[in-house]
């Protein structure tokens, strides 16, 4: 057994701030309100319903990971955030359109007490909003002071030791790091200068890095996946973790490719499409924004499937990702998957893979796992990158030079694993031969 690390008490509610409170973001925060008056369950959330196994299989011990590990109850959750519209949770949820007015009306009056800040908004990052609810500043540092002096204050009215910062924002355009990006103080001088290499979706991890508040980037837009500001997370002692919520195709693809290649069966391709009409479907109608999203998608299969190991099996795969916006959808996306994989002696055969998913309702108990995990690891004293969180990112965050682990199993075996090293417990490495001494 390792030594158990000191968890620092939860004291008092804490608070969960989201960049970007559209569809994903007000399907969490109704849900919670829902949970919390005993009118739903959290289904989809680990932290909530999972168990974890402890010891030895003839031990029996199966807690809950609520119960094993402190984390604050969802009784305790406060939710605010920024959007670049003005609508309360309540009329953003209405809009959204993934929850029925039954839902809704339940917890009307604890999502009509949700309203946004204004947004720190960049049309050259996000062109598809007609933002009305932006910030004024003069420099991205005081957009930045702005976005601090919120989170101060969100803590202060609602009396909160803690908060934890989720982005649900609109997929910004494709960026890669620049050098602004390199360094802590290049980032600074950069904020100073309004450097146009600065998006909002950095300004609010800034933000919350130098507040505290750990940051978990819920979108595929670069933000804390840069090195000044896992630099700055690092020297601070706070969790960063990203990025793009694992959800509907990628969630499939993470399930399958795994156990094609555990039986070496061969891939020629796999061609993914995908129909939504959400807002997300609408800002991911721009080119520059569908791209992020594109590239945070395509990884996936190499670095499960390993070309490079098995090049009779997957030196040449065709790898296909296609995403269309169509209004009538709304948040009711449709994927499809035709997979071409190969058996014994190359004979090819075919897997397709027809999800009429719900991006929202997938993504909703993500957000409330991270905010409680990211919460744990700060009072664990667990800062810079949590890679154990790989389990709920399309493109998880890695230490420089450590490809990302795409596989499902291999990121929830992380992360249990992780939650008994946390708590001093024998790490499971499913070896067994020694029931049978
Ligand atoms: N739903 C899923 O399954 C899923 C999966 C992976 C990633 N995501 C990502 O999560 C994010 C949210 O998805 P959604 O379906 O809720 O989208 P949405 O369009 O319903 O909500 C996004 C909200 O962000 C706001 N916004 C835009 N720019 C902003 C800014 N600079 N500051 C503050 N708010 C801003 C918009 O006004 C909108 O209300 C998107 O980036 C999406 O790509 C969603």
């Amino acid at each position: 057994m390792s030594e158990a690390r000191e968890i620092r008490e939860q004291t008092g509610r804490l608070g969960v701030l989201m960049p970007g409170m559209g569809a994903v973001a007000t399907t969490l925060v109704a849900g919670v309100e829902l949970v919390k008056k005993g009118l739903a369950q959290p289904v989809g959330s680990l932290a909530e319903l999972g168990t974890i196994r402890l010891g030895k299989r003839t031990e029996d011990r199966v807690p809950k990971i609520k119960d094993f590990v402190p984390l604050a109850k969802t009784d305790e959750l406060v939710f605010g955030g920024w959007d670049a519209f003005p609508d309360d949770a309540y009329d953003a949820a209405t809009v959204a359109g993934v929850l029925e007015k039954e839902h809704l009306n339940a917890v009307r009056d604890e999502l009509k007490e949700v309203r946004p800040f204004p947004a720190v908004f960049d049309p050259a990052y996000v062109a598809r909003i007609d933002a009305t609810h932006k910030k004024e500043y003069t420099s991205l540092r005081e957009a930045a002071e702005q976005v601090r002096e919120d989170i101060r204050s969100f803590k202060s009215e609602n009396g909160l030791d803690s908060a934890v910062m989720v982005n649900c924002a609109s997929t910004e355009a494709y960026a890669q790091p620049q050098k602004a990006h390199f360094d802590p103080d290049a980032f600074e001088a950069a904020l100073d200068r309004s450097d146009p290499s600065i998006s909002p979706a950095m300004v609010y991890a800034y933000a919350a890095i130098m507040e505290d508040v750990p940051y978990a980037n819920g979108a595929p837009s670069l933000a804390a996946d840069i090195p000044a500001l896992v630099d700055l997370a690092n020297d601070r002692g706070v969790p960063v973790a990203g990025k793009d919520f694992k959800t509907g195709q990628t969630l499939m693809k993470t399930m399958v490719a795994p156990g094609l290649k555990a039986r070496m069966l061969g891939l020629a391709g796999w061609y993914s499409t995908n129909i939504l009409g959400n807002r997300d479907g609408e800002v991911l109608d721009d080119e520059q924004s569908l791209k992020s999203k594109e590239v945070s998608k395509l990884s996936v299969l190499e670095h499960i499937l390993q070309p490079e190991k098995n090049p009779e099996l997957y030196g040449d795969i065709s790898h296909v990702v296609k995403i269309n916006y169509y209004p009538p959808r709304g948040d009711a996306k449709e994927g499809w998957d035709n997979i071409d994989i190969f058996g014994w002696l190359g004979y090819p055969m075919q897997i397709k893979i027809n999800f009429l998913a719900r991006d929202s309702i997938l993504a909703a108990p993500i957000v409330l796992d991270l905010a409680l995990f990211m919460d744990l690891a700060q009072r664990a004293g667990m800062g810079g990158i949590q890679e154990w969180l790989s389990f709920y990112f399309k493109s998880p965050m890695t230490a420089p030079g450590l490809y990302p682990e795409h596989d499902l199993f291999i990121q929830q075996m992380k992360l249990k694993n992780t939650l008994r090293a946390i708590k001093g417990e024998d790490l499971i490495t499913h070896l067994g031969l020694d029931y049978y001494e």
